[in-house]
C-alpha cells in the first residue's frame, strides 16, 4: 500500500533556524546570548565531526536491516561525561560493543551495524527545568554540553562555551576510535585485542571464547580455501548517534551541501528524537525533518497509532527505506499491550521503518537503598516479548539499542553473577541512567541470538 502523504508537509520550505520559531522544549536558557553567539558562529566554522558518504553509507546499511538482511546493534552511555573522555573508557567501550557484535553476527548468521551511544551523548533532558535543595532552586544539570552538575550558581548556570567542548570531547572520541578500526583494533582475525583485563572466569566470557573459536577458524578456512583476503571483513564499520536534543548544538554543524543538494546534521551520523521532544508540532520535528541523516524517534507507551503516523508523514514524507528507526522502550509489563497497535499502524500505513528495541529505559526502578536501577530479568523480558510481538505481526525487529560500558559497574541488578540490591553500592558510577556492564551486556547479546533464531 502507498504511504500516504500530506502534500504541505513534504514541500514546506524547511531553514536549519526554523525551529526557533516552534515551541521547543528541554532547551537551556542562555542569558549571556552574546556569548552564545559567539560560540554558534565559531562552532559553525569548524569542520564537521561526521560526513555526509558516512551519513549515506549508515542510511543503506538500516535500509538492509529493515529487510532483516542485517541487524543494527547501537550501545553506550547513558550520558557520557566530558571527565570520562580517556582511552582506557573509549577502549572499553568499544570492546564491549565489538565483542557484542561478534557474537551476533556469528549467532543471527547476519552483519552487524554498530552504533555508537558515544562522540556526543552529553545533553541529557530533565524532567523539571529546576532543582531545588532546601532554600535553593537552580536550573536542572543537563549534561556536561550545557552545565555543570555541583549544585551552585555558577556552575548550573548554562555555559555557551561548553558547546564548543563537547564538539571537541566529540571530535577527540570519534579520532581515536576512527584511528583503532582502521589501525586493524577491530580486525575480525584479532578479537584477542578486545579482552577486557578484569573480566575473570564469568560464564560469558567462557562461551564467548568458544565462539570467537569458532568463527576464527571459519574465516581462516575461507580465506584458504578461496584464496580471498576477506580484508572487506577486516574493517568494522562504527558509527555514532546521541539524542538530537540540544537544538543550538546541532544547528550549528548542519550544512548544506551543493553535490548533494540535502542538508545533513554533521554532529553524529544518527541522531534520535526522544518522545519528550517529538511533539509533532514541536521545535525539535521542525529541525530534523529538514536533514537528510537516518535517525531515531524513541517510542514510550504514551505513543498512540495517530502520533506516530503524524510523525512518520512530516519526517519520512517520501518514504525512503532507512531513514526512521522506531525505538521502543515500553517497559517489560507494557510492551504487550501498547506495542501491538503501534506495528499495527505503521504496517497498515505501508512506512518503511527500522523496527529496534530498546529494553532499558521502560525498565528503570528505585530500590530500598535510593539507586536508581534495572533489573536484567525485566530487560530480557521486554527483547524476548519484542521479537515474539514483531514475529506474530510479521514485522522484524532489526536492532536493538542498550545502555553499557566495558567499566565493571554494579548498577543494574542480576546477570550471571546474581548482582543484587546490597550489591549495587560496590561500584555506582553512572551520571544518569544505570549501565549493563560487561558480563550483563554479553548475556543479553547470547540472548538475542537465541530469540532471533526461535
Ligand atoms: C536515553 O536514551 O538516555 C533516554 C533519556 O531515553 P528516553 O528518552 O527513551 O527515556
Ligand atoms: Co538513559
Amino acid at each position: 500500500m502507498a504511504f500516504a502523504l500530506t502534500d504541505k508537509q513534504a514541500t514546506d520550505q524547511w531553514s536549519p533556524d526554523g525551529w526557533l520559531a516552534r515551541e521547543t522544549l528541554q532547551q537551556p536558557v542562555y542569558r549571556d546570548t552574546e556569548a552564545l553567539d559567539a560560540a554558534l558562529k565559531e562552532l559553525s566554522a569548524l569542520p564537521p565531526i561526521v560526513t555526509s558518504w558516512e551519513v549515506e553509507s549508515l542510511r543503506g546499511a538500516i535500509a538492509e536491516a529493515q529487510q532483516g538482511e542485517s541487524f543494527v546493534l547501537q550501545g553506550g552511555d547513558c550520558a557520557e561525561t566530558f571527565e570520562e573522555c580517556t582511552s582506557d573508557i573509549i577502549v572499553s567501550r568499544l570492546k564491549v560493543l565489538l565483542q557484542m557484535s561478534l557474537v551476533l553476527s556469528y549467532g543471527l548468521r547476519k552483519p552487524i551495524v554498530r552504533i555508537g551511544r558515544m562522540a556526543g551523548q552529553y545533553a541529557k533532558p530533565r524532567s523539571a527545568p529546576l532543582e531545588s535543595r532546601e532554600e535553593v532552586s537552580l536550573p536542572s544539570f543537563r549534561g556536561d554540553l550545557v552545565n555543570r552538575e555541583s549544585f551552585t550558581t555558577g556552575d548550573r548556570e548554562p555555559d555557551p562555551k561548553l558547546l564548543l567542548r563537547g564538539y571537541e570531547r566529540a571530535a577527540l572520541t570519534l579520532n581515536f576510535i576512527r584511528s583503532l578500526v582502521d589501525g586493524g583494533f577491530a580486525d575480525l582475525h584479532h578479537p584477542e585485542n578486545w579482552d577486557l583485563d578484569w573480566v575473570n572466569h564469568s560464564p560469558q566470557s567462557q562461551a564467548y571464547e568458544v565462539i570467537v573459536d569458532r568463527i576464527t577458524r571459519s574465516l581462516d578456512f575461507i580465506e584458504h580455501s578461496t584464496g580471498r583476503d576477506l580484508s572487506r571483513l577486516r574493517r568494522t564499520d562504527f558509527y555514532t548517534s546521541h539524542e538530537g536534543l540540544l537544538l543550538h548544538y546541532e544547528q550549528a554543524q548542519t550544512r548544506y551541501l551543493d553535490h548533494r543538494g540535502l542538508w545533513y546534521d554533521l554532529t553524529a551520523h544518527f541522531p534520535w528524537i526522544g518522545m519528550r521532544t517529538a511533539a509533532p508540532d514541536g521545535g525539535h520535528v521542525e529541525f530534523f525533518r529538514g536533514v537528510a541523516n537516518p535517525m531515531g524517534i524513541k517510542i514510550g507507551p504514551g505513543m498512540t497509532p495517530e502520533w506516530l503516523l503524524d510523525l512518520l508523514r512530516i519526517l519520512n514524507p517520501k518514504n525512503q527505506p532507512g531513514r526512521i528507526t522506531l525505538i521502543h522502550r515500553m517497559g517489560a509489563g507494557k510492551v504487550g499491550d501498547v506495542l501491538p497497535p503501534l506495528i499495527d499502524a505503521v504496517q497498515r500505513a505501508g512506512a518503511l521503518v527500522l523496527w529496534m528495541c530498546d529494553p532499558m529505559h521502560g525498565n528503570i526502578e528505585t530500590v530500598a537503598n535510593g539507586r536508581k536501577t534495572r533489573r536484567l530479568e525485566n530487560i530480557e523480558a521486554e527483547l524476548r516479548q519484542a521479537f515474539e510481538l514483531h514475529s506474530s505481526a510479521g514485522t522484524v525487529l532489526g536492532g536493538v539499542h542498550l545502555e553499557l560500558t566495558g567499566e565493571n559497574v554494579t548498577e543494574c541488578i542480576g546477570g550471571a553473577r546474581g548482582l543484587d540490591e546490597a550489591g549495587l553500592d560496590k561500584s555506582y558510577r553512572t551520571q544518569v541512567d544505570p549501565r549493563l556492564n560487561y558480563e550483563q551486556a554479553m548475556e543479553l547479546a547470547m540472548l538475542i541470538t537465541q530469540q532471533a533464531a526461535a
